[in-house]
């Protein structure tokens, strides 16, 4: 079936060669909350720790020379990755913090502006007013909402929202949700619980047309396919690295040149400063002014090196690999008495992730049975509790894929279904 070798593909991962449960072989359908790390990642980071390890943009040493040149060689690849500029990329924490930190731009304007402080040139565009409003999608992860919630409690802007359709798609009937009073379009570029892969360019096209910025969070979408910020026409993008081959703690920001300059910062402390006294400070150019702190430079390197790997193999074929697990999996839960899949059943702008609910069961029930049989899934509501609740639902069980799965992956999953339901009777 496959347009990737996954045999040759699952021996760079040395998780998967342990047992789970049962001693059983290990299933893991929960990539989509966080991926497994091949060798060439875990090498990377062990050898910037071996060999280089300093903290970077400091130091007058040989080592702080090195660990600076690799954290800024990571940087350009990655950002190359997307199809940007190595300046226009910072690092966060997370995507969390990558979606806080816009976030925090508008808050800060707001509030420096209300106090008459100094402001970058062009931060206009940052600064909120009472009923200025924020549009966002039913469909966002916990991350891509609390912050602009937050923002609008302590701004008096609005938070409005594009509903869904029965099917799983954006509802995109109320043209009147884009108006002349939103100021930025913060959405995700693919659902982490239905899989809906959004229609961009309509959403591009109806927040220029308003000038409203665009935030695209693309956790579930860089990792996945094939991602160029040069075509998409979107201000912002963010995402994670560890659900893409990478370490835990970091995540990307990448955003528009112009915007990111017109940005006040968001942590503040060592490394992002130009002139500090003890009557004020100025702020480096962007990326360095949202990089407070020593830097994770191994985490890194790590991510890059997981960038080179997944350019081996081809984004397109890994959509196209994940493709053929994502129709499977469909046809094999259609084909279950007493099934619903959360999410749209057609292929078309689909991505892996596989929600659904079991007639009678409660997701964490099927995933204890899942798990005994080896099959690591998600349970629960995917931090995204609204989109539970548009579908009537308390949670769901999830399947997520990625490059190391394959059909007998999806088989081991439906074969669990069966098991599920045969044990607990319904
Ligand atoms: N947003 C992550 C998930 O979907 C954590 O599991």
């Amino acid at each position: 079936m496959s347009t990737l070798d996954v045999a040759a593909i699952r021996a760079d991962f040395p998780i998967l060669k342990r047992t789970v449960r049962n001693d059983r072989r290990l299933v893991y359908l929960d990539s989509g909350a966080t991926s497994q790390k091949p060798y060439q990642v875990l090498d990377a980071e062990r050898d910037f720790y071996e060999n280089h390890n300093a903290a970077v943009h400091r130091g007058a040493h040989l080592l702080a020379e090195e660990a600076t040149d690799a954290f800024e060689h990571a940087r350009a690849n990655i950002a190359s990755f997307i199809g940007a500029n190595a300046d226009d990329l910072v690092f966060t924490k997370n995507a969390t913090e990558a979606i806080n930190l816009v976030s925090y731009a508008f808050l800060n304007a707001t509030l420096k502006s209300a106090h008459k402080k100094a402001l970058p040139p062009g931060s206009e565009r940052f600064i909120l007013k009472v009923g200025d409003e924020i549009l966002v999608t039913e469909m966002e992860h916990h991350a891509n909402l609390v912050p602009w919630q937050e923002l609008c409690d302590k701004t008096g802007a609005v938070l409005r929202w594009i509903g869904l359709t029965d099917e799983g798609r954006l509802d995109l009937s109320d043209e009147t949700l884009f108006n002349e009073r939103t100021r930025i379009v913060a959405l995700t570029h693919q659902s982490n619980l239905l899989g809906t892969v959004n229609d961009i360019p309509a959403i591009v096209k109806s927040a220029r047309a308003v000038d409203a910025l665009i935030l695209l969070d693309s956790c579930q979408s860089v990792p996945h396919m094939s991602v160029d910020v040069s075509t998409l026409g979107v201000d912002f993008l963010t995402w994670s690295g560890h659900k893409m081959l990478g370490p835990l703690g970091i995540g990307c920001l990448w955003g528009r040149a112009d915007l990111l300059a017109a940005m006040p910062p968001f942590i503040t402390g060592g490394s992002m400063i130009e002139v500090v006294s003890m009557a004020g400070t100025t702020f480096a150019a962007p990326p360095k002014r949202f990089e407070a702190g020593v830097p994770m430079a191994a985490q890194a390197v790590g991510l890059s090196a997981a960038v080179d790997y997944l350019r081996v193999l081809g984004m397109d074929k890994v959509a196209a690999h994940e493709h053929e697990m994502t129709k499977a999996t469909i046809a094999g839960l259609q084909s279950i008495p007493g099934v619903r899949i959360i999410g749209p059943e057609d292929l078309v702008d689909r991505g892996s992730a596989v929600s659904f609910v079991i007639e009678g069961l409660h997701p964490h029930d099927v995933g204890q049975v899942l798990d005994e049989s080896g099959v690591a899934v998600r349970v629960g509501q995917h931090c995204a509790k609204p989109v539970c609740t548009r579908y009537g639902i308390a949670a769901a069980t999830r399947a997520t894929y990625y490059i190391y799965n394959d059909l007998d992956d999806v088989e081991a999953l439906i074969e669990g279904v069966h098991a599920a339901k045969k044990f607990f009777g319904v």
